[in-house]
């Protein structure tokens, strides 16, 4: 028997190894770390339980060795004691590439995922589909994108991007909730440099072409960014700490030591009184949440609309605010986009939605209008509209025209809408107002600035949507946390059907 224990402990013992001491060395030397590494980092201690370590691959063509586990690692641990499933890719077998083996351990975690409602973090560091399986390894790529469907909406998935992720391997990461990509050592496109310089003659590098900075910023494909691979696992913990496990849970709450109650004197005088001078919401958003702690999704990308999590009387929420210190907080294609998938994955994992609006309508031009406004704000549109969470909105400033609309108002169906005494509810400015109601009567300077003022006073402040009820109370802005806290604790059993239907038709 005890020779039978020897197999066990040297065939572990490779299996640790990966691809081999090399191969480890030169992942290190390009300041990455291994796939048993990067689990290490992101689970809690010795919580790791591996599945399928000694599985290889069945290839029979271009006699190729065989190493432990094929170039994945997967299983399944803890993060902060609740259970999460894991792959992670090793680069230093085969370059991480998917193999039919491969697929099938990365499959058979999703699968558990699913019927146990855990969710799936993937570390991808891959060349890609391994060239010498053909077409069994595009089929382990379709299984994986099935099942990164099938779960969508039911277990969170999230994908760290730590080194290549190229042609269909990005669909799967593009596929899940949110991407996290390390600096400098990771990219992502469908078609890299070499290809793009043949076919339409531009020359780009790697990092330019698919970088983190590149994704996080202009595209829009990532939503997290890290400088290296430690820092990336733990920003996937405390990503993880605000959802719940699945779709049928609530997230996760916290004892909360902040005050509920506290006010915040600096809060009053936050907004200027001159709707033209910008200020940075993120100052109210750190000013209202537990421990000032805001943790930003895609903050580099679309800035005039800032989305992110933090709690609130320990309890998580998101939040989705127009930025005023970023072309006017207006809402355009890229911020409608952002605002609008945030919304739906917080809908999906019953997180509630505090809004902050000062919003000064939709962004003019034909830029605008030729790149599909009209359709991709629907988008939010349709996101703050189908969401049942608990809604809880804030009118800080303007809220002008359609975009008053849009950013969660009561006819929405938001629970608890509230503005500050600065609040502005109107179709337009006051300014564009007078001068298109006024444009045939000749009004001269002292004229026009009265009757700027009268409209001023007539439209632009909370007062009449709080006649007709579309604003449940006028707060003073020093309040906003214990206000937040009280309508959160309100609508904490919120129950709201929604007609049956296979599922709705969200303009893409
Ligand atoms: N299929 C099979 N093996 C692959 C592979 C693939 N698609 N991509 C990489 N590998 C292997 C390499 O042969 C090498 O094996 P070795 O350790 O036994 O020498 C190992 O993975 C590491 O690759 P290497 O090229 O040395 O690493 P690198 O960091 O210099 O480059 C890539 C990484 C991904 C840029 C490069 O390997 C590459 O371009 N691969 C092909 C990508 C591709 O076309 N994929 C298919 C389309 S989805």
């Amino acid at each position: 028997i005890k020779e039978k224990f020897k197999k066990l402990e040297e065939q572990t013992r490779e299996a640790m190894k990966g691809g081999g001491e090399e191969r480890i060395e030169k992942q290190h030397k390009a300041g990455r770390l291994t796939a048993r590494e990067r689990i290490d980092l992101l689970l809690d201690p010795n919580s790791f339980v591996e599945v399928d370590r000694f599985m290889t691959h069945r290839n029979q063509n271009f006699k190729m060795p065989k190493f432990f586990g094929d170039g994945v690692v997967t299983g399944y641990g803890k993060i902060d004691g609740r259970l999460i499933y894991v792959f992670a890719q090793d680069f230093t077998v085969y370059g991480g590439t998917l193999s039919r083996a491969n697929a099938d351990k990365v499959v058979k975690i999703m699968q558990m995922a699913l019927k146990m409602g855990a969710p799936v973090i993937g570390l991808n560091d891959s060349g890609g589909a391994r060239i010498q399986e053909g077409v069994e390894s595009l089929a382990g790529y379709a299984d994986i994108f099935h099942l990164n469907v099938r779960g969508s909406g039911v277990i969170p998935q999230i994908s760290a991007v730590l080194g290549p992720c190229a042609g269909g391997a990005v669909y799967s990461p593009a596929l899940t909730d949110f991407i996290l990509m390390t600096q400098k050592s990771s990219y992502m496109f469908v078609t890299g440099p070499d290809v793009i310089k043949t076919v339409t003659h531009e020359e780009v590098t790697k990092e330019d072409l698919g970088g983190a900075m590149t994704h996080n910023s202009k595209s829009g494909v990532a939503h997290l960014m890290a400088e290296d691979d430690e820092k990336a696992m733990m920003m996937l913990r405390e990503l993880m700490s605000f959802l719940p496990s699945n779709n049928m849970e609530d997230p996760p709450i916290k004892p909360c030591t902040d005050d509920v109650h506290r006010e915040d004197e600096s809060l009053q005088e936050l907004v200027p009184d001159d709707p033209n001078k910008p200020y940075d919401i993120k100052d109210i958003i750190t000013k209202v949440v537990d421990d000032h702690n805001f943790f930003e999704i895609m903050p580099h990308y679309a800035q005039n609309i800032v989305v992110g999590f933090a709690r609130m009387g320990g309890r998580p929420v998101g939040i989705v605010a127009n930025q005023p210190a970023h072309l006017a907080g207006v809402l355009d294609i890229e911020s409608s986009m952002k605002g609008a998938r945030f919304v739906r994955f917080c809908d999906s994992f019953n997180i509630p939605l505090i809004t902050f609006e000062d919003v000064p309508g939709f962004l003019p031009g034909t830029d605008q209008e030729f790149g599909g406004i009209i359709k991709h704000g629907a988008k939010l549109l349709y996101a703050f509209s189908e969401a049942t969470v608990p809604k809880i909105t804030i009118i800080t400033r303007k809220a002008y025209g359609g975009a008053y609309d849009v950013m969660s108002s009561k006819h929405l169906g938001a629970d608890v809408n509230l503005a500050y005494p600065t609040a502005e509810i109107a179709v337009m400015g006051p300014e564009g107002a007078v001068n298109i109601i006024y444009r045939k009567e000749n009004l001269n300077e002292e004229e026009r600035k009265q009757k700027v003022q009268e409209y001023k006073e007539k439209f632009a402040s909370p007062y009449r949507a709080a006649e007709l009820g579309y604003i449940d109370e006028i707060i003073y802005p020093k309040q906003t946390r214990s206000k937040i806290i009280e309508a959160l604790e309100m609508t904490q059993n919120k129950t709201e059907a929604m007609p049956p239907k296979k599922h709705g038709n969200i303009p893409l």
